[in-house]
This record gives structure tokens, C-alpha cells and sequence, in this order.
């Protein structure tokens, strides 16, 4: 077997509250695995312990029990961060900084510089499609843009697991399906990616497997077309097909004891028809 990318044993995180007797348990002996290659995302309401897991995977907060490891180094250890980037759910970042030197700060901070620097930021800044932006203050970005320097950010130092504390979040529709796809294509990279969301369209679209936490625990997790298929159903969609057609099936379908349950036309999303009517 492969090692895992992230692997999480028994984690329980345990908050104290100041100055009352009860404390607030905000993950509660979770177990997860995600593979390497994979895009796993980690679903839940508010305050269900998403963030509060990424951090402890990460190294920023110290579980109350159990471990969890990034490809097989215990995440206490500074070296589990090396080959990771991070983009946190409300990211700060300094206004005054154009996107460029903010990509530029990043850079120095992971030991970049020069030409390899330069490079890379040119490559991210058109990867997150801010090149005719690169020399605008930070303050002037809009939050999709905020979100996508975010991730060129996380993307810097060529890391082969991403984290994202909610990538899409306050983000647009147009906005929202540029950093959907800009995910896909990292995975088509093959770099890993752990990310929150409560976006479960979103989530859908975008993930191999999937884990829903609710208070704290683990309650559904593996594969998302397994968890979501109909066993005893199925769809067919058809072109161009005439009533007389669509009677015939139906009758044939009650000859060997199946029934259509539903006849449609078929659609498109609510989100195509608003990226169609919004379109510049
Ligand atoms: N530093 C902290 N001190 C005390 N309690 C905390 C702390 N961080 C998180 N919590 C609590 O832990 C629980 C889980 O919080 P967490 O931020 O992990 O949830 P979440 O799933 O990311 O929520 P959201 O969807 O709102 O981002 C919440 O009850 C929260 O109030
Ligand atoms: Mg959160």
C-alpha cells in the first residue's frame, strides 16, 4: 500500500473555555486518510470542527489525542510542512503589497529568489489568471481575486499537498468556477488537495471522496459517487427521442418489471444560466 498523504488516528481536540467548568470538544476521535493524488473534502455545518481539523494537521494546533501525519512524518515536525501550502479560511494579507510583491514576499519566505522567482511568479500570477493585475495594491482586489493570489500563494514553493480552509467561500459564481477549475487542474498535476467546505454543490463537482463531520465526528466518508448513487436506479438521457419512442420504452421497461419513475426534460444549472447571463 502507498503511503497516505494525510492520515489522521483518534484525533480529539478539546477547547477549554476560561473561566467556566465545561470545555468545548470541537473534533472528537476522528480517523481519515487521503490518498495521494486525491481531492478530499471535508464537509460540515459551522463550527463542526473543518477548520479546527485542517489546523491540527498542519501543526498549528496541538491535538488533545491522537496523530496525524503528511506522507508519513508526524505533523508536529516542522520538516511535515515542507512540501505543503496553506490557504486559510479569511487569509491576511497587506493591502499596500501589489499582487507581485506579494507573491514575491511569499517566495523569499520559502527561500526563493532571482530568476526562479520571477519565473515562478509569472507562471502562478497567469495560472490564477492576475497577470493584468500583478501590479495592483491588494486593497483594490476583489475577494475572488483575494482568494486566487491566495492560492498562488499556497503554490509557490511547488508543494505536493494543498490545504483549503474553504476555497470558495464569499466568492462569486464566475469567481467560484475559476478556482473549481484551477483545483482540477492541480489534481490533474497530481498534487494532493485536503479542502473545507459546506459549498456541497461545489463540493460535489470537485472531489473524489469526500467526509462529513457534524459536532466534532466523522459520520459518512468515502467515495462521493458511491456515497450518493441510487443502487436500484438509473438515468438515461436521450436525444432527439419522440413521444411514441418514449411510451415504448416505458412499456418495455413494465414488460421486464422495471418502472420509469420520472420523465423530464433535461436541464442545465442555475449556475451555467447565471455564468451565460452575466457574461462580459
Ligand atoms: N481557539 C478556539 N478556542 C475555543 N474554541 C474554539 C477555538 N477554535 C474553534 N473552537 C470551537 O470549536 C468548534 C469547531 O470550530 P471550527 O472552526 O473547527 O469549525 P468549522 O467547521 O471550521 O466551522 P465554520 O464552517 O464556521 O468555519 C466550534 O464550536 C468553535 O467555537
Ligand atoms: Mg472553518
Amino acid at each position: 500500500m502507498t503511503e497516505p498523504a494525510i492520515a489522521v488516528r483518534g484525533l480529539t481536540k478539546i477547547f477549554p473555555v476560561p473561566f467556566h467548568r465545561q470545555s468545548i470538544t470541537a473534533v472528537r476521535d476522528l480517523d481519515l486518510r487521503v490518498e495521494p493524488g486525491e481531492v478530499f473534502g471535508l464537509l460540515g455545518p459551522n463550527g463542526s470542527g473543518k477548520s479546527t481539523t485542517l489546523k491540527i494537521i498542519l501543526g498549528l494546533v496541538s491535538p488533545t489525542r491522537g496523530r496525524t501525519e503528511i506522507f508519513g512524518r508526524d505533523s508536529r515536525l516542522v520538516e511535515s510542512r515542507v512540501a505543503v501550502g496553506f490557504l486559510p479560511e479569511n487569509p491576511y494579507f497587506y493591502k499596500y503589497l501589489t499582487g507581485e510583491e506579494t507573491l514575491r514576499f511569499f517566495g523569499r519566505l520559502c527561500g526563493l529568489g532571482g530568476a526562479r522567482l520571477r519565473e515562478r511568479i509569472n507562471e502562478l500570477l497567469d495560472l490564477v489568471g492576475l497577470t493584468k493585475a500583478r501590479k495592483q495594491r491588494l486593497g483594490t482586489y476583489s475577494k475572488g481575486m483575494l482568494q486566487r493570489i491566495g492560492l498562488a500563494q499556497a503554490l509557490i514553493h511547488h508543494p505536493k499537498l494543498l490545504v483549503l480552509d474553504e476555497p470558495t467561500a464569499g466568492v462569486d459564481p464566475a469567481g467560484s468556477r475559476e478556482i473549481r477549475d484551477l483545483i482540477r487542474d492541480l489534481r490533474h498535476r497530481g498534487i494532493t488537495v485536503l479542502l473545507s467546505s459546506h459549498l456541497l454543490a461545489q463540493a460535489q463537482e470537485i472531489c473524489d471522496r469526500v467526509g462529513i463531520l457534524a459536532d466534532g465526528a466523522l459520520v459518512r466518508e468515502g467515495r462521493l459517487e458511491e456515497l450518493i448513487a441510487i443502487e436500484n436506479q438509473t438515468e438515461l438521457v436521450l436525444e432527439n427521442a419522440s413521444g411514441t419512442l418514449l411510451n415504448e420504452i416505458e412499456g418495455l421497461a413494465a414488460r421486464s418489471n422495471a418502472r420509469v419513475i420520472e420523465r423530464r426534460k433535461s436541464t442545465t444549472t442555475l449556475e451555467r444560466l447565471f455564468l451565460e447571463a452575466t457574461k462580459k
